[in-house]
């Protein structure tokens, strides 16, 4: 695909893993000036020096947990310090943990609410003043699993079906300042999503394995091929395309 992010200016959260991790590398290909966001110093390192190799711009690497206080601020502020322009947000920073209403405290609910919604609300905020000035766009992560009623997805369903929401009203809001607002919808993807949940390596591939029979693919997707679909949203080969929800599912047998 002829894709060309050359000066083009991304922030990219969730950066030190999986589906964030490559979506930087392919930025960093095609020669886009970036912004890297994580919590882990190791990976997050490693994903710039790759970024650096290839495109021959150093990343701004910001080492933040944004649920925190000032975290969001913090990266527009040094964003626009470094570069002087933002074109495009890409929130991808999520986390998956399982919470049922028969848990004594709201803890699991309120983080993924904050990492998956709030997060991505409030940079959208803070980010838009300098996406109106040079007509760029965001790329929301969401999930193909919106109507998975199991147990113990509740928290992560309601956050991901609140960040759908807000993408197409986010769209709206914004389209008459020529800012484009989307989402990309994965199905199962291997990354450290699953193992994040602390459960061992038996338990991740027998939940690998219930995932895969469900898909009428056969198939987990490698976050390479979600990078894609990213990059494909940001760029100018998709002018009008906005209030989108790309669904890359392989055809889920059971939602
Ligand atoms: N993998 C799948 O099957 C799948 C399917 C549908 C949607 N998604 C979505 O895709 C997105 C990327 O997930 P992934 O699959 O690539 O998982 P991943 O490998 O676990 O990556 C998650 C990323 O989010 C970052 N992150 C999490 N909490 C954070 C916080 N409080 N502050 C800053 N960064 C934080 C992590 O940083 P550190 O690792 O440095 O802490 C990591 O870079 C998520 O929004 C997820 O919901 C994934």
């Amino acid at each position: 695909m002829d894709f060309n992010f050359e000066d083009k200016v991304v922030i990219v959260t969730g950066a030190s893993s999986g589906i964030g991790a490559e979506a930087a590398k392919m930025f960093a290909q095609y020669k886009a000036k970036l912004c890297l966001v994580g919590r882990n110093e190791s990976r997050l390192q490693n994903v710039a020096q790759h970024c650096e190799l290839i495109s021959g711009n150093v990343p701004l690497c910001l080492l933040l947990d944004l649920i925190q206080p000032g975290s969001c601020g913090e990266v527009v502020r040094k964003t626009i310090d470094k570069y002087k322009r933002l074109d495009i947000l890409i929130n991808c920073a999520g986390k998956l943990q399982m919470g049922t209403l028969h848990e004594e405290d709201i803890d699991v609910f309120d983080e993924l609410m904050a990492i998956n919604l709030r997060v991505p609300y409030f940079l959208t905020q803070l980010c838009l003043p300098h996406l109106i000035k040079t007509k760029g766009n965001i790329v929301n992560i969401g999930t193909s699993y919106l109507e998975r009623y199991k147990p113990g997805f509740i928290p992560y369903v309601i956050s991901k079906n609140g960040l759908d929401i807000f993408t197409k009203h986010a769209a709206m809001e914004v389209v008459t300042e020529g800012v484009r607002v989307n989402i990309i919808k994965p199905g199962v993807t291997r990354t450290n999503l699953i193992q994040n949940l602390n459960i061992d390596e038996g338990f991740v591939n027998y939940a690998y394995d219930n995932l895969i029979a469900e898909l009428g693919l056969k198939k987990i997707f490698d976050p390479k091929e979600v990078a894609k679909l990213i990059l494909l949203a940001a760029s100018n080969l998709m002018p009008r395309m906005t209030g989108s929800s790309l669904k890359m599912d392989g055809a889920v047998i059971i939602a």
